[in-house]
């Protein structure tokens, strides 16, 4: 109770099953959460409940980033979820997205808050919004995952609050809200620096619009990050070296721009070893914080650290929430909106390290398809730091499944970064810089650098065989 310092809105702590009587068939929710991490958690299960029961009920779900299975799972497990909006990562939600019995449209992680606030994805409904506390005045205190929590709060008509005590009460503070106005009314956002505070550390919401307040104390469920494997360190060293080359050459400044970095092993690796290595002064301007930016942050290496979602593996959370107090300083949590900003994302120039599922010849990316067909997650933010990055680094183990599957492909079976916003690819094989390349030269870098050994006959052939009728094709009579 201690949790919500506003009287007015703990009148509206109910039951769960009151409270998701407001949900109702057809209806478009709003959910809060990023990378697992703040989402709702006893609505859910109140709802595939009732479907459980023979009521008729599906609903279009919102988030911001990929929630966890108590949220994802369990709607599409009992046929709630029909159509999803924002990144997704569950397992039975992809098997059904991809068997077409949930419709699941793949959107950048800074366009969802855009097409929420300007009605493109419909109104929403209801908001279920997991957060750690509601101040005196009846704002809203956050979880570690922000996301579009501050949009929903704004958009939606009403708003169940999920408020959850087993989020440390210290992560008050943490958090730096700007909610930006709908196009043309949208103002310059004034970050410059990664640790610059703009806005305020709680979310504005209509006390008037909190039809009902559930107190929960479930934890978020999600998994430990797979320690680094060789591939993932040899990776990492790759890119290091890189980076070091282009700061000894002036390409790059020192200290280096902030780093972004993506979800997964391979992007926590890079980090973990940025930590063993002796640049200084590092500074991080990301969409996810995952373990490896706490290890640089106790390394002293990084200064300031900001993202929308802080998710820490299982095994070392208790441990990072009872020192959450010392990181106040250096971490801060921000909205997608603007950890995603195409403008500050520039600004800074930022260093984007991403995760490929498959690159080709020419530098194209899929991050989201196996095969062509099959979706994976989603694209997530990857595009929105590569596309305005100052340098944009995608990065996939030269095979998958064993050694079977080549990842470095003549061409991508599914596009989602274009040959023009990739720079650098790097797999354990060797780290190929695209920029400043004719097709030609991308392809043959790509096979020498990239591919597997195993793979560069055939690659080569490919190549080969297309550059004669490329050559045959436009020969001058
Ligand atoms: N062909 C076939 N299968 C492939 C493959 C290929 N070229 N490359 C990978 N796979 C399979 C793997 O074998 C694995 O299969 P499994 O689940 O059956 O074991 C699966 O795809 C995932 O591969 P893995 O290497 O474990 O992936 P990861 O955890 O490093 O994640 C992405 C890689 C691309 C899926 C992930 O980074 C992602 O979703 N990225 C998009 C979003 C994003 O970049 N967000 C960051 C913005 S901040």
């Amino acid at each position: 109770m201690e949790r919500i310092r506003n009287a007015a809105i703990r009148e509206k702590i109910t039951t769960p099953e009151a409270a998701a009587a407001y949900i109702r068939d057809g209806m478009t929710v709003g959910a809060s959460g990023f990378t697992v991490i703040g989402y709702p958690k006893v609505i859910p299960a109140e709802l595939a409940k009732r479907a459980a029961a023979g009521e008729t009920l599906g609903i279009t779900l919102i988030t911001g980033g990929n929630v966890g299975d108590q949220l994802d799972g369990v709607l599409a497990r009992s046929g709630v979820l029909r159509r999803r909006y924002g990144y997704q990562s569950n397992k039975d939600l992809r098997s059904l997205i991809n068997a077409d019995q949930v419709k699941y449209v793949d959107t950048h992680v800074s366009h969802v808050p855009y097409m929420v606030k300007n009605g493109y994805l419909g109104k929403i409904d209801v908001a279920v919004l997991e957060v750690a506390g509601v101040d005196e005045k009846g704002r809203l205190i956050s979880t570690c995952a922000v996301g579009i929590i501050d949009i929903l709060a704004k958009y939606a008509d009403k708003i169940i609050l999920e408020v959850n005590s087993s989020v440390p009460a210290a992560v008050e503070g943490m958090h730096d809200i700007l909610t930006l106005e709908r196009a043309p009314h949208t103002p310059i956002i004034p970050i410059v620096k990664p640790d610059d505070r703009v806005g305020s550390p709680y979310i504005e919401c209509d006390p008037e619009k909190i039809v009902a307040v559930v107190l929960t104390d479930g934890a978020d469920i999600n998994q430990d990050l797979m320690a680094p494997d060789a591939d993932m360190e040899a990776i990492a060293s790759h890119i290091i070296t890189f980076l070091k080359e282009e700061v000894r050459a002036g390409r790059l400044p020192d200290p280096l721009p902030p780093f972004q970095s993506g979800v997964g092993g391979v992007a926590n690796a890079v980090l973990a070893g940025l930590a063993k290595s002796d640049l200084e002064h590092l500074t991080v301007y990301t969409e996810v914080m995952q373990d490896a930016v706490v290890d640089l942050i106790d390394a002293g290496k990084v200064s300031s650290a900001c993202g929308t979602a802080l998710t820490i593996s299982p095994s070392r959370r208790d441990d990072f929430y009872a020192r959450l107090d010392e990181y106040k300083n250096k971490i801060i949590l921000r909205p997608q909106e603007i950890s995603n900003a195409p403008e500050v994302i520039r600004r800074l120039s930022v260093i984007a390290m991403n995760t490929a599922i498959e690159a080709d010849l020419a530098g194209n990316v899929n991050s989201t398809h196996i095969g062509g067909v099959s979706i994976m997650n989603g694209l997530g933010g990857s595009a929105d730091y590569c596309r305005n990055s100052g340098l944009s680094i995608f990065s996939t183990a030269s095979t998958a499944k064993n050694g079977t599957i080549s990842c470095i492909v003549p061409h991508v079976t599914h596009v989602d970064h274009t040959e023009h916003d990739t720079e650098i690819i790097v797999t354990e094989q060797g780290l190929a810089d695209l920029r400043g390349l004719t097709a030609y030269e991308r392809a043959e870098l790509m096979i020498e650098t990239c591919a597997h050994p195993k793979f560069r006959p055939e690659l080569r052939a490919y190549l080969d065989r297309a550059r004669a009728e490329a050559k045959a094709f436009h020969a001058i009579p």
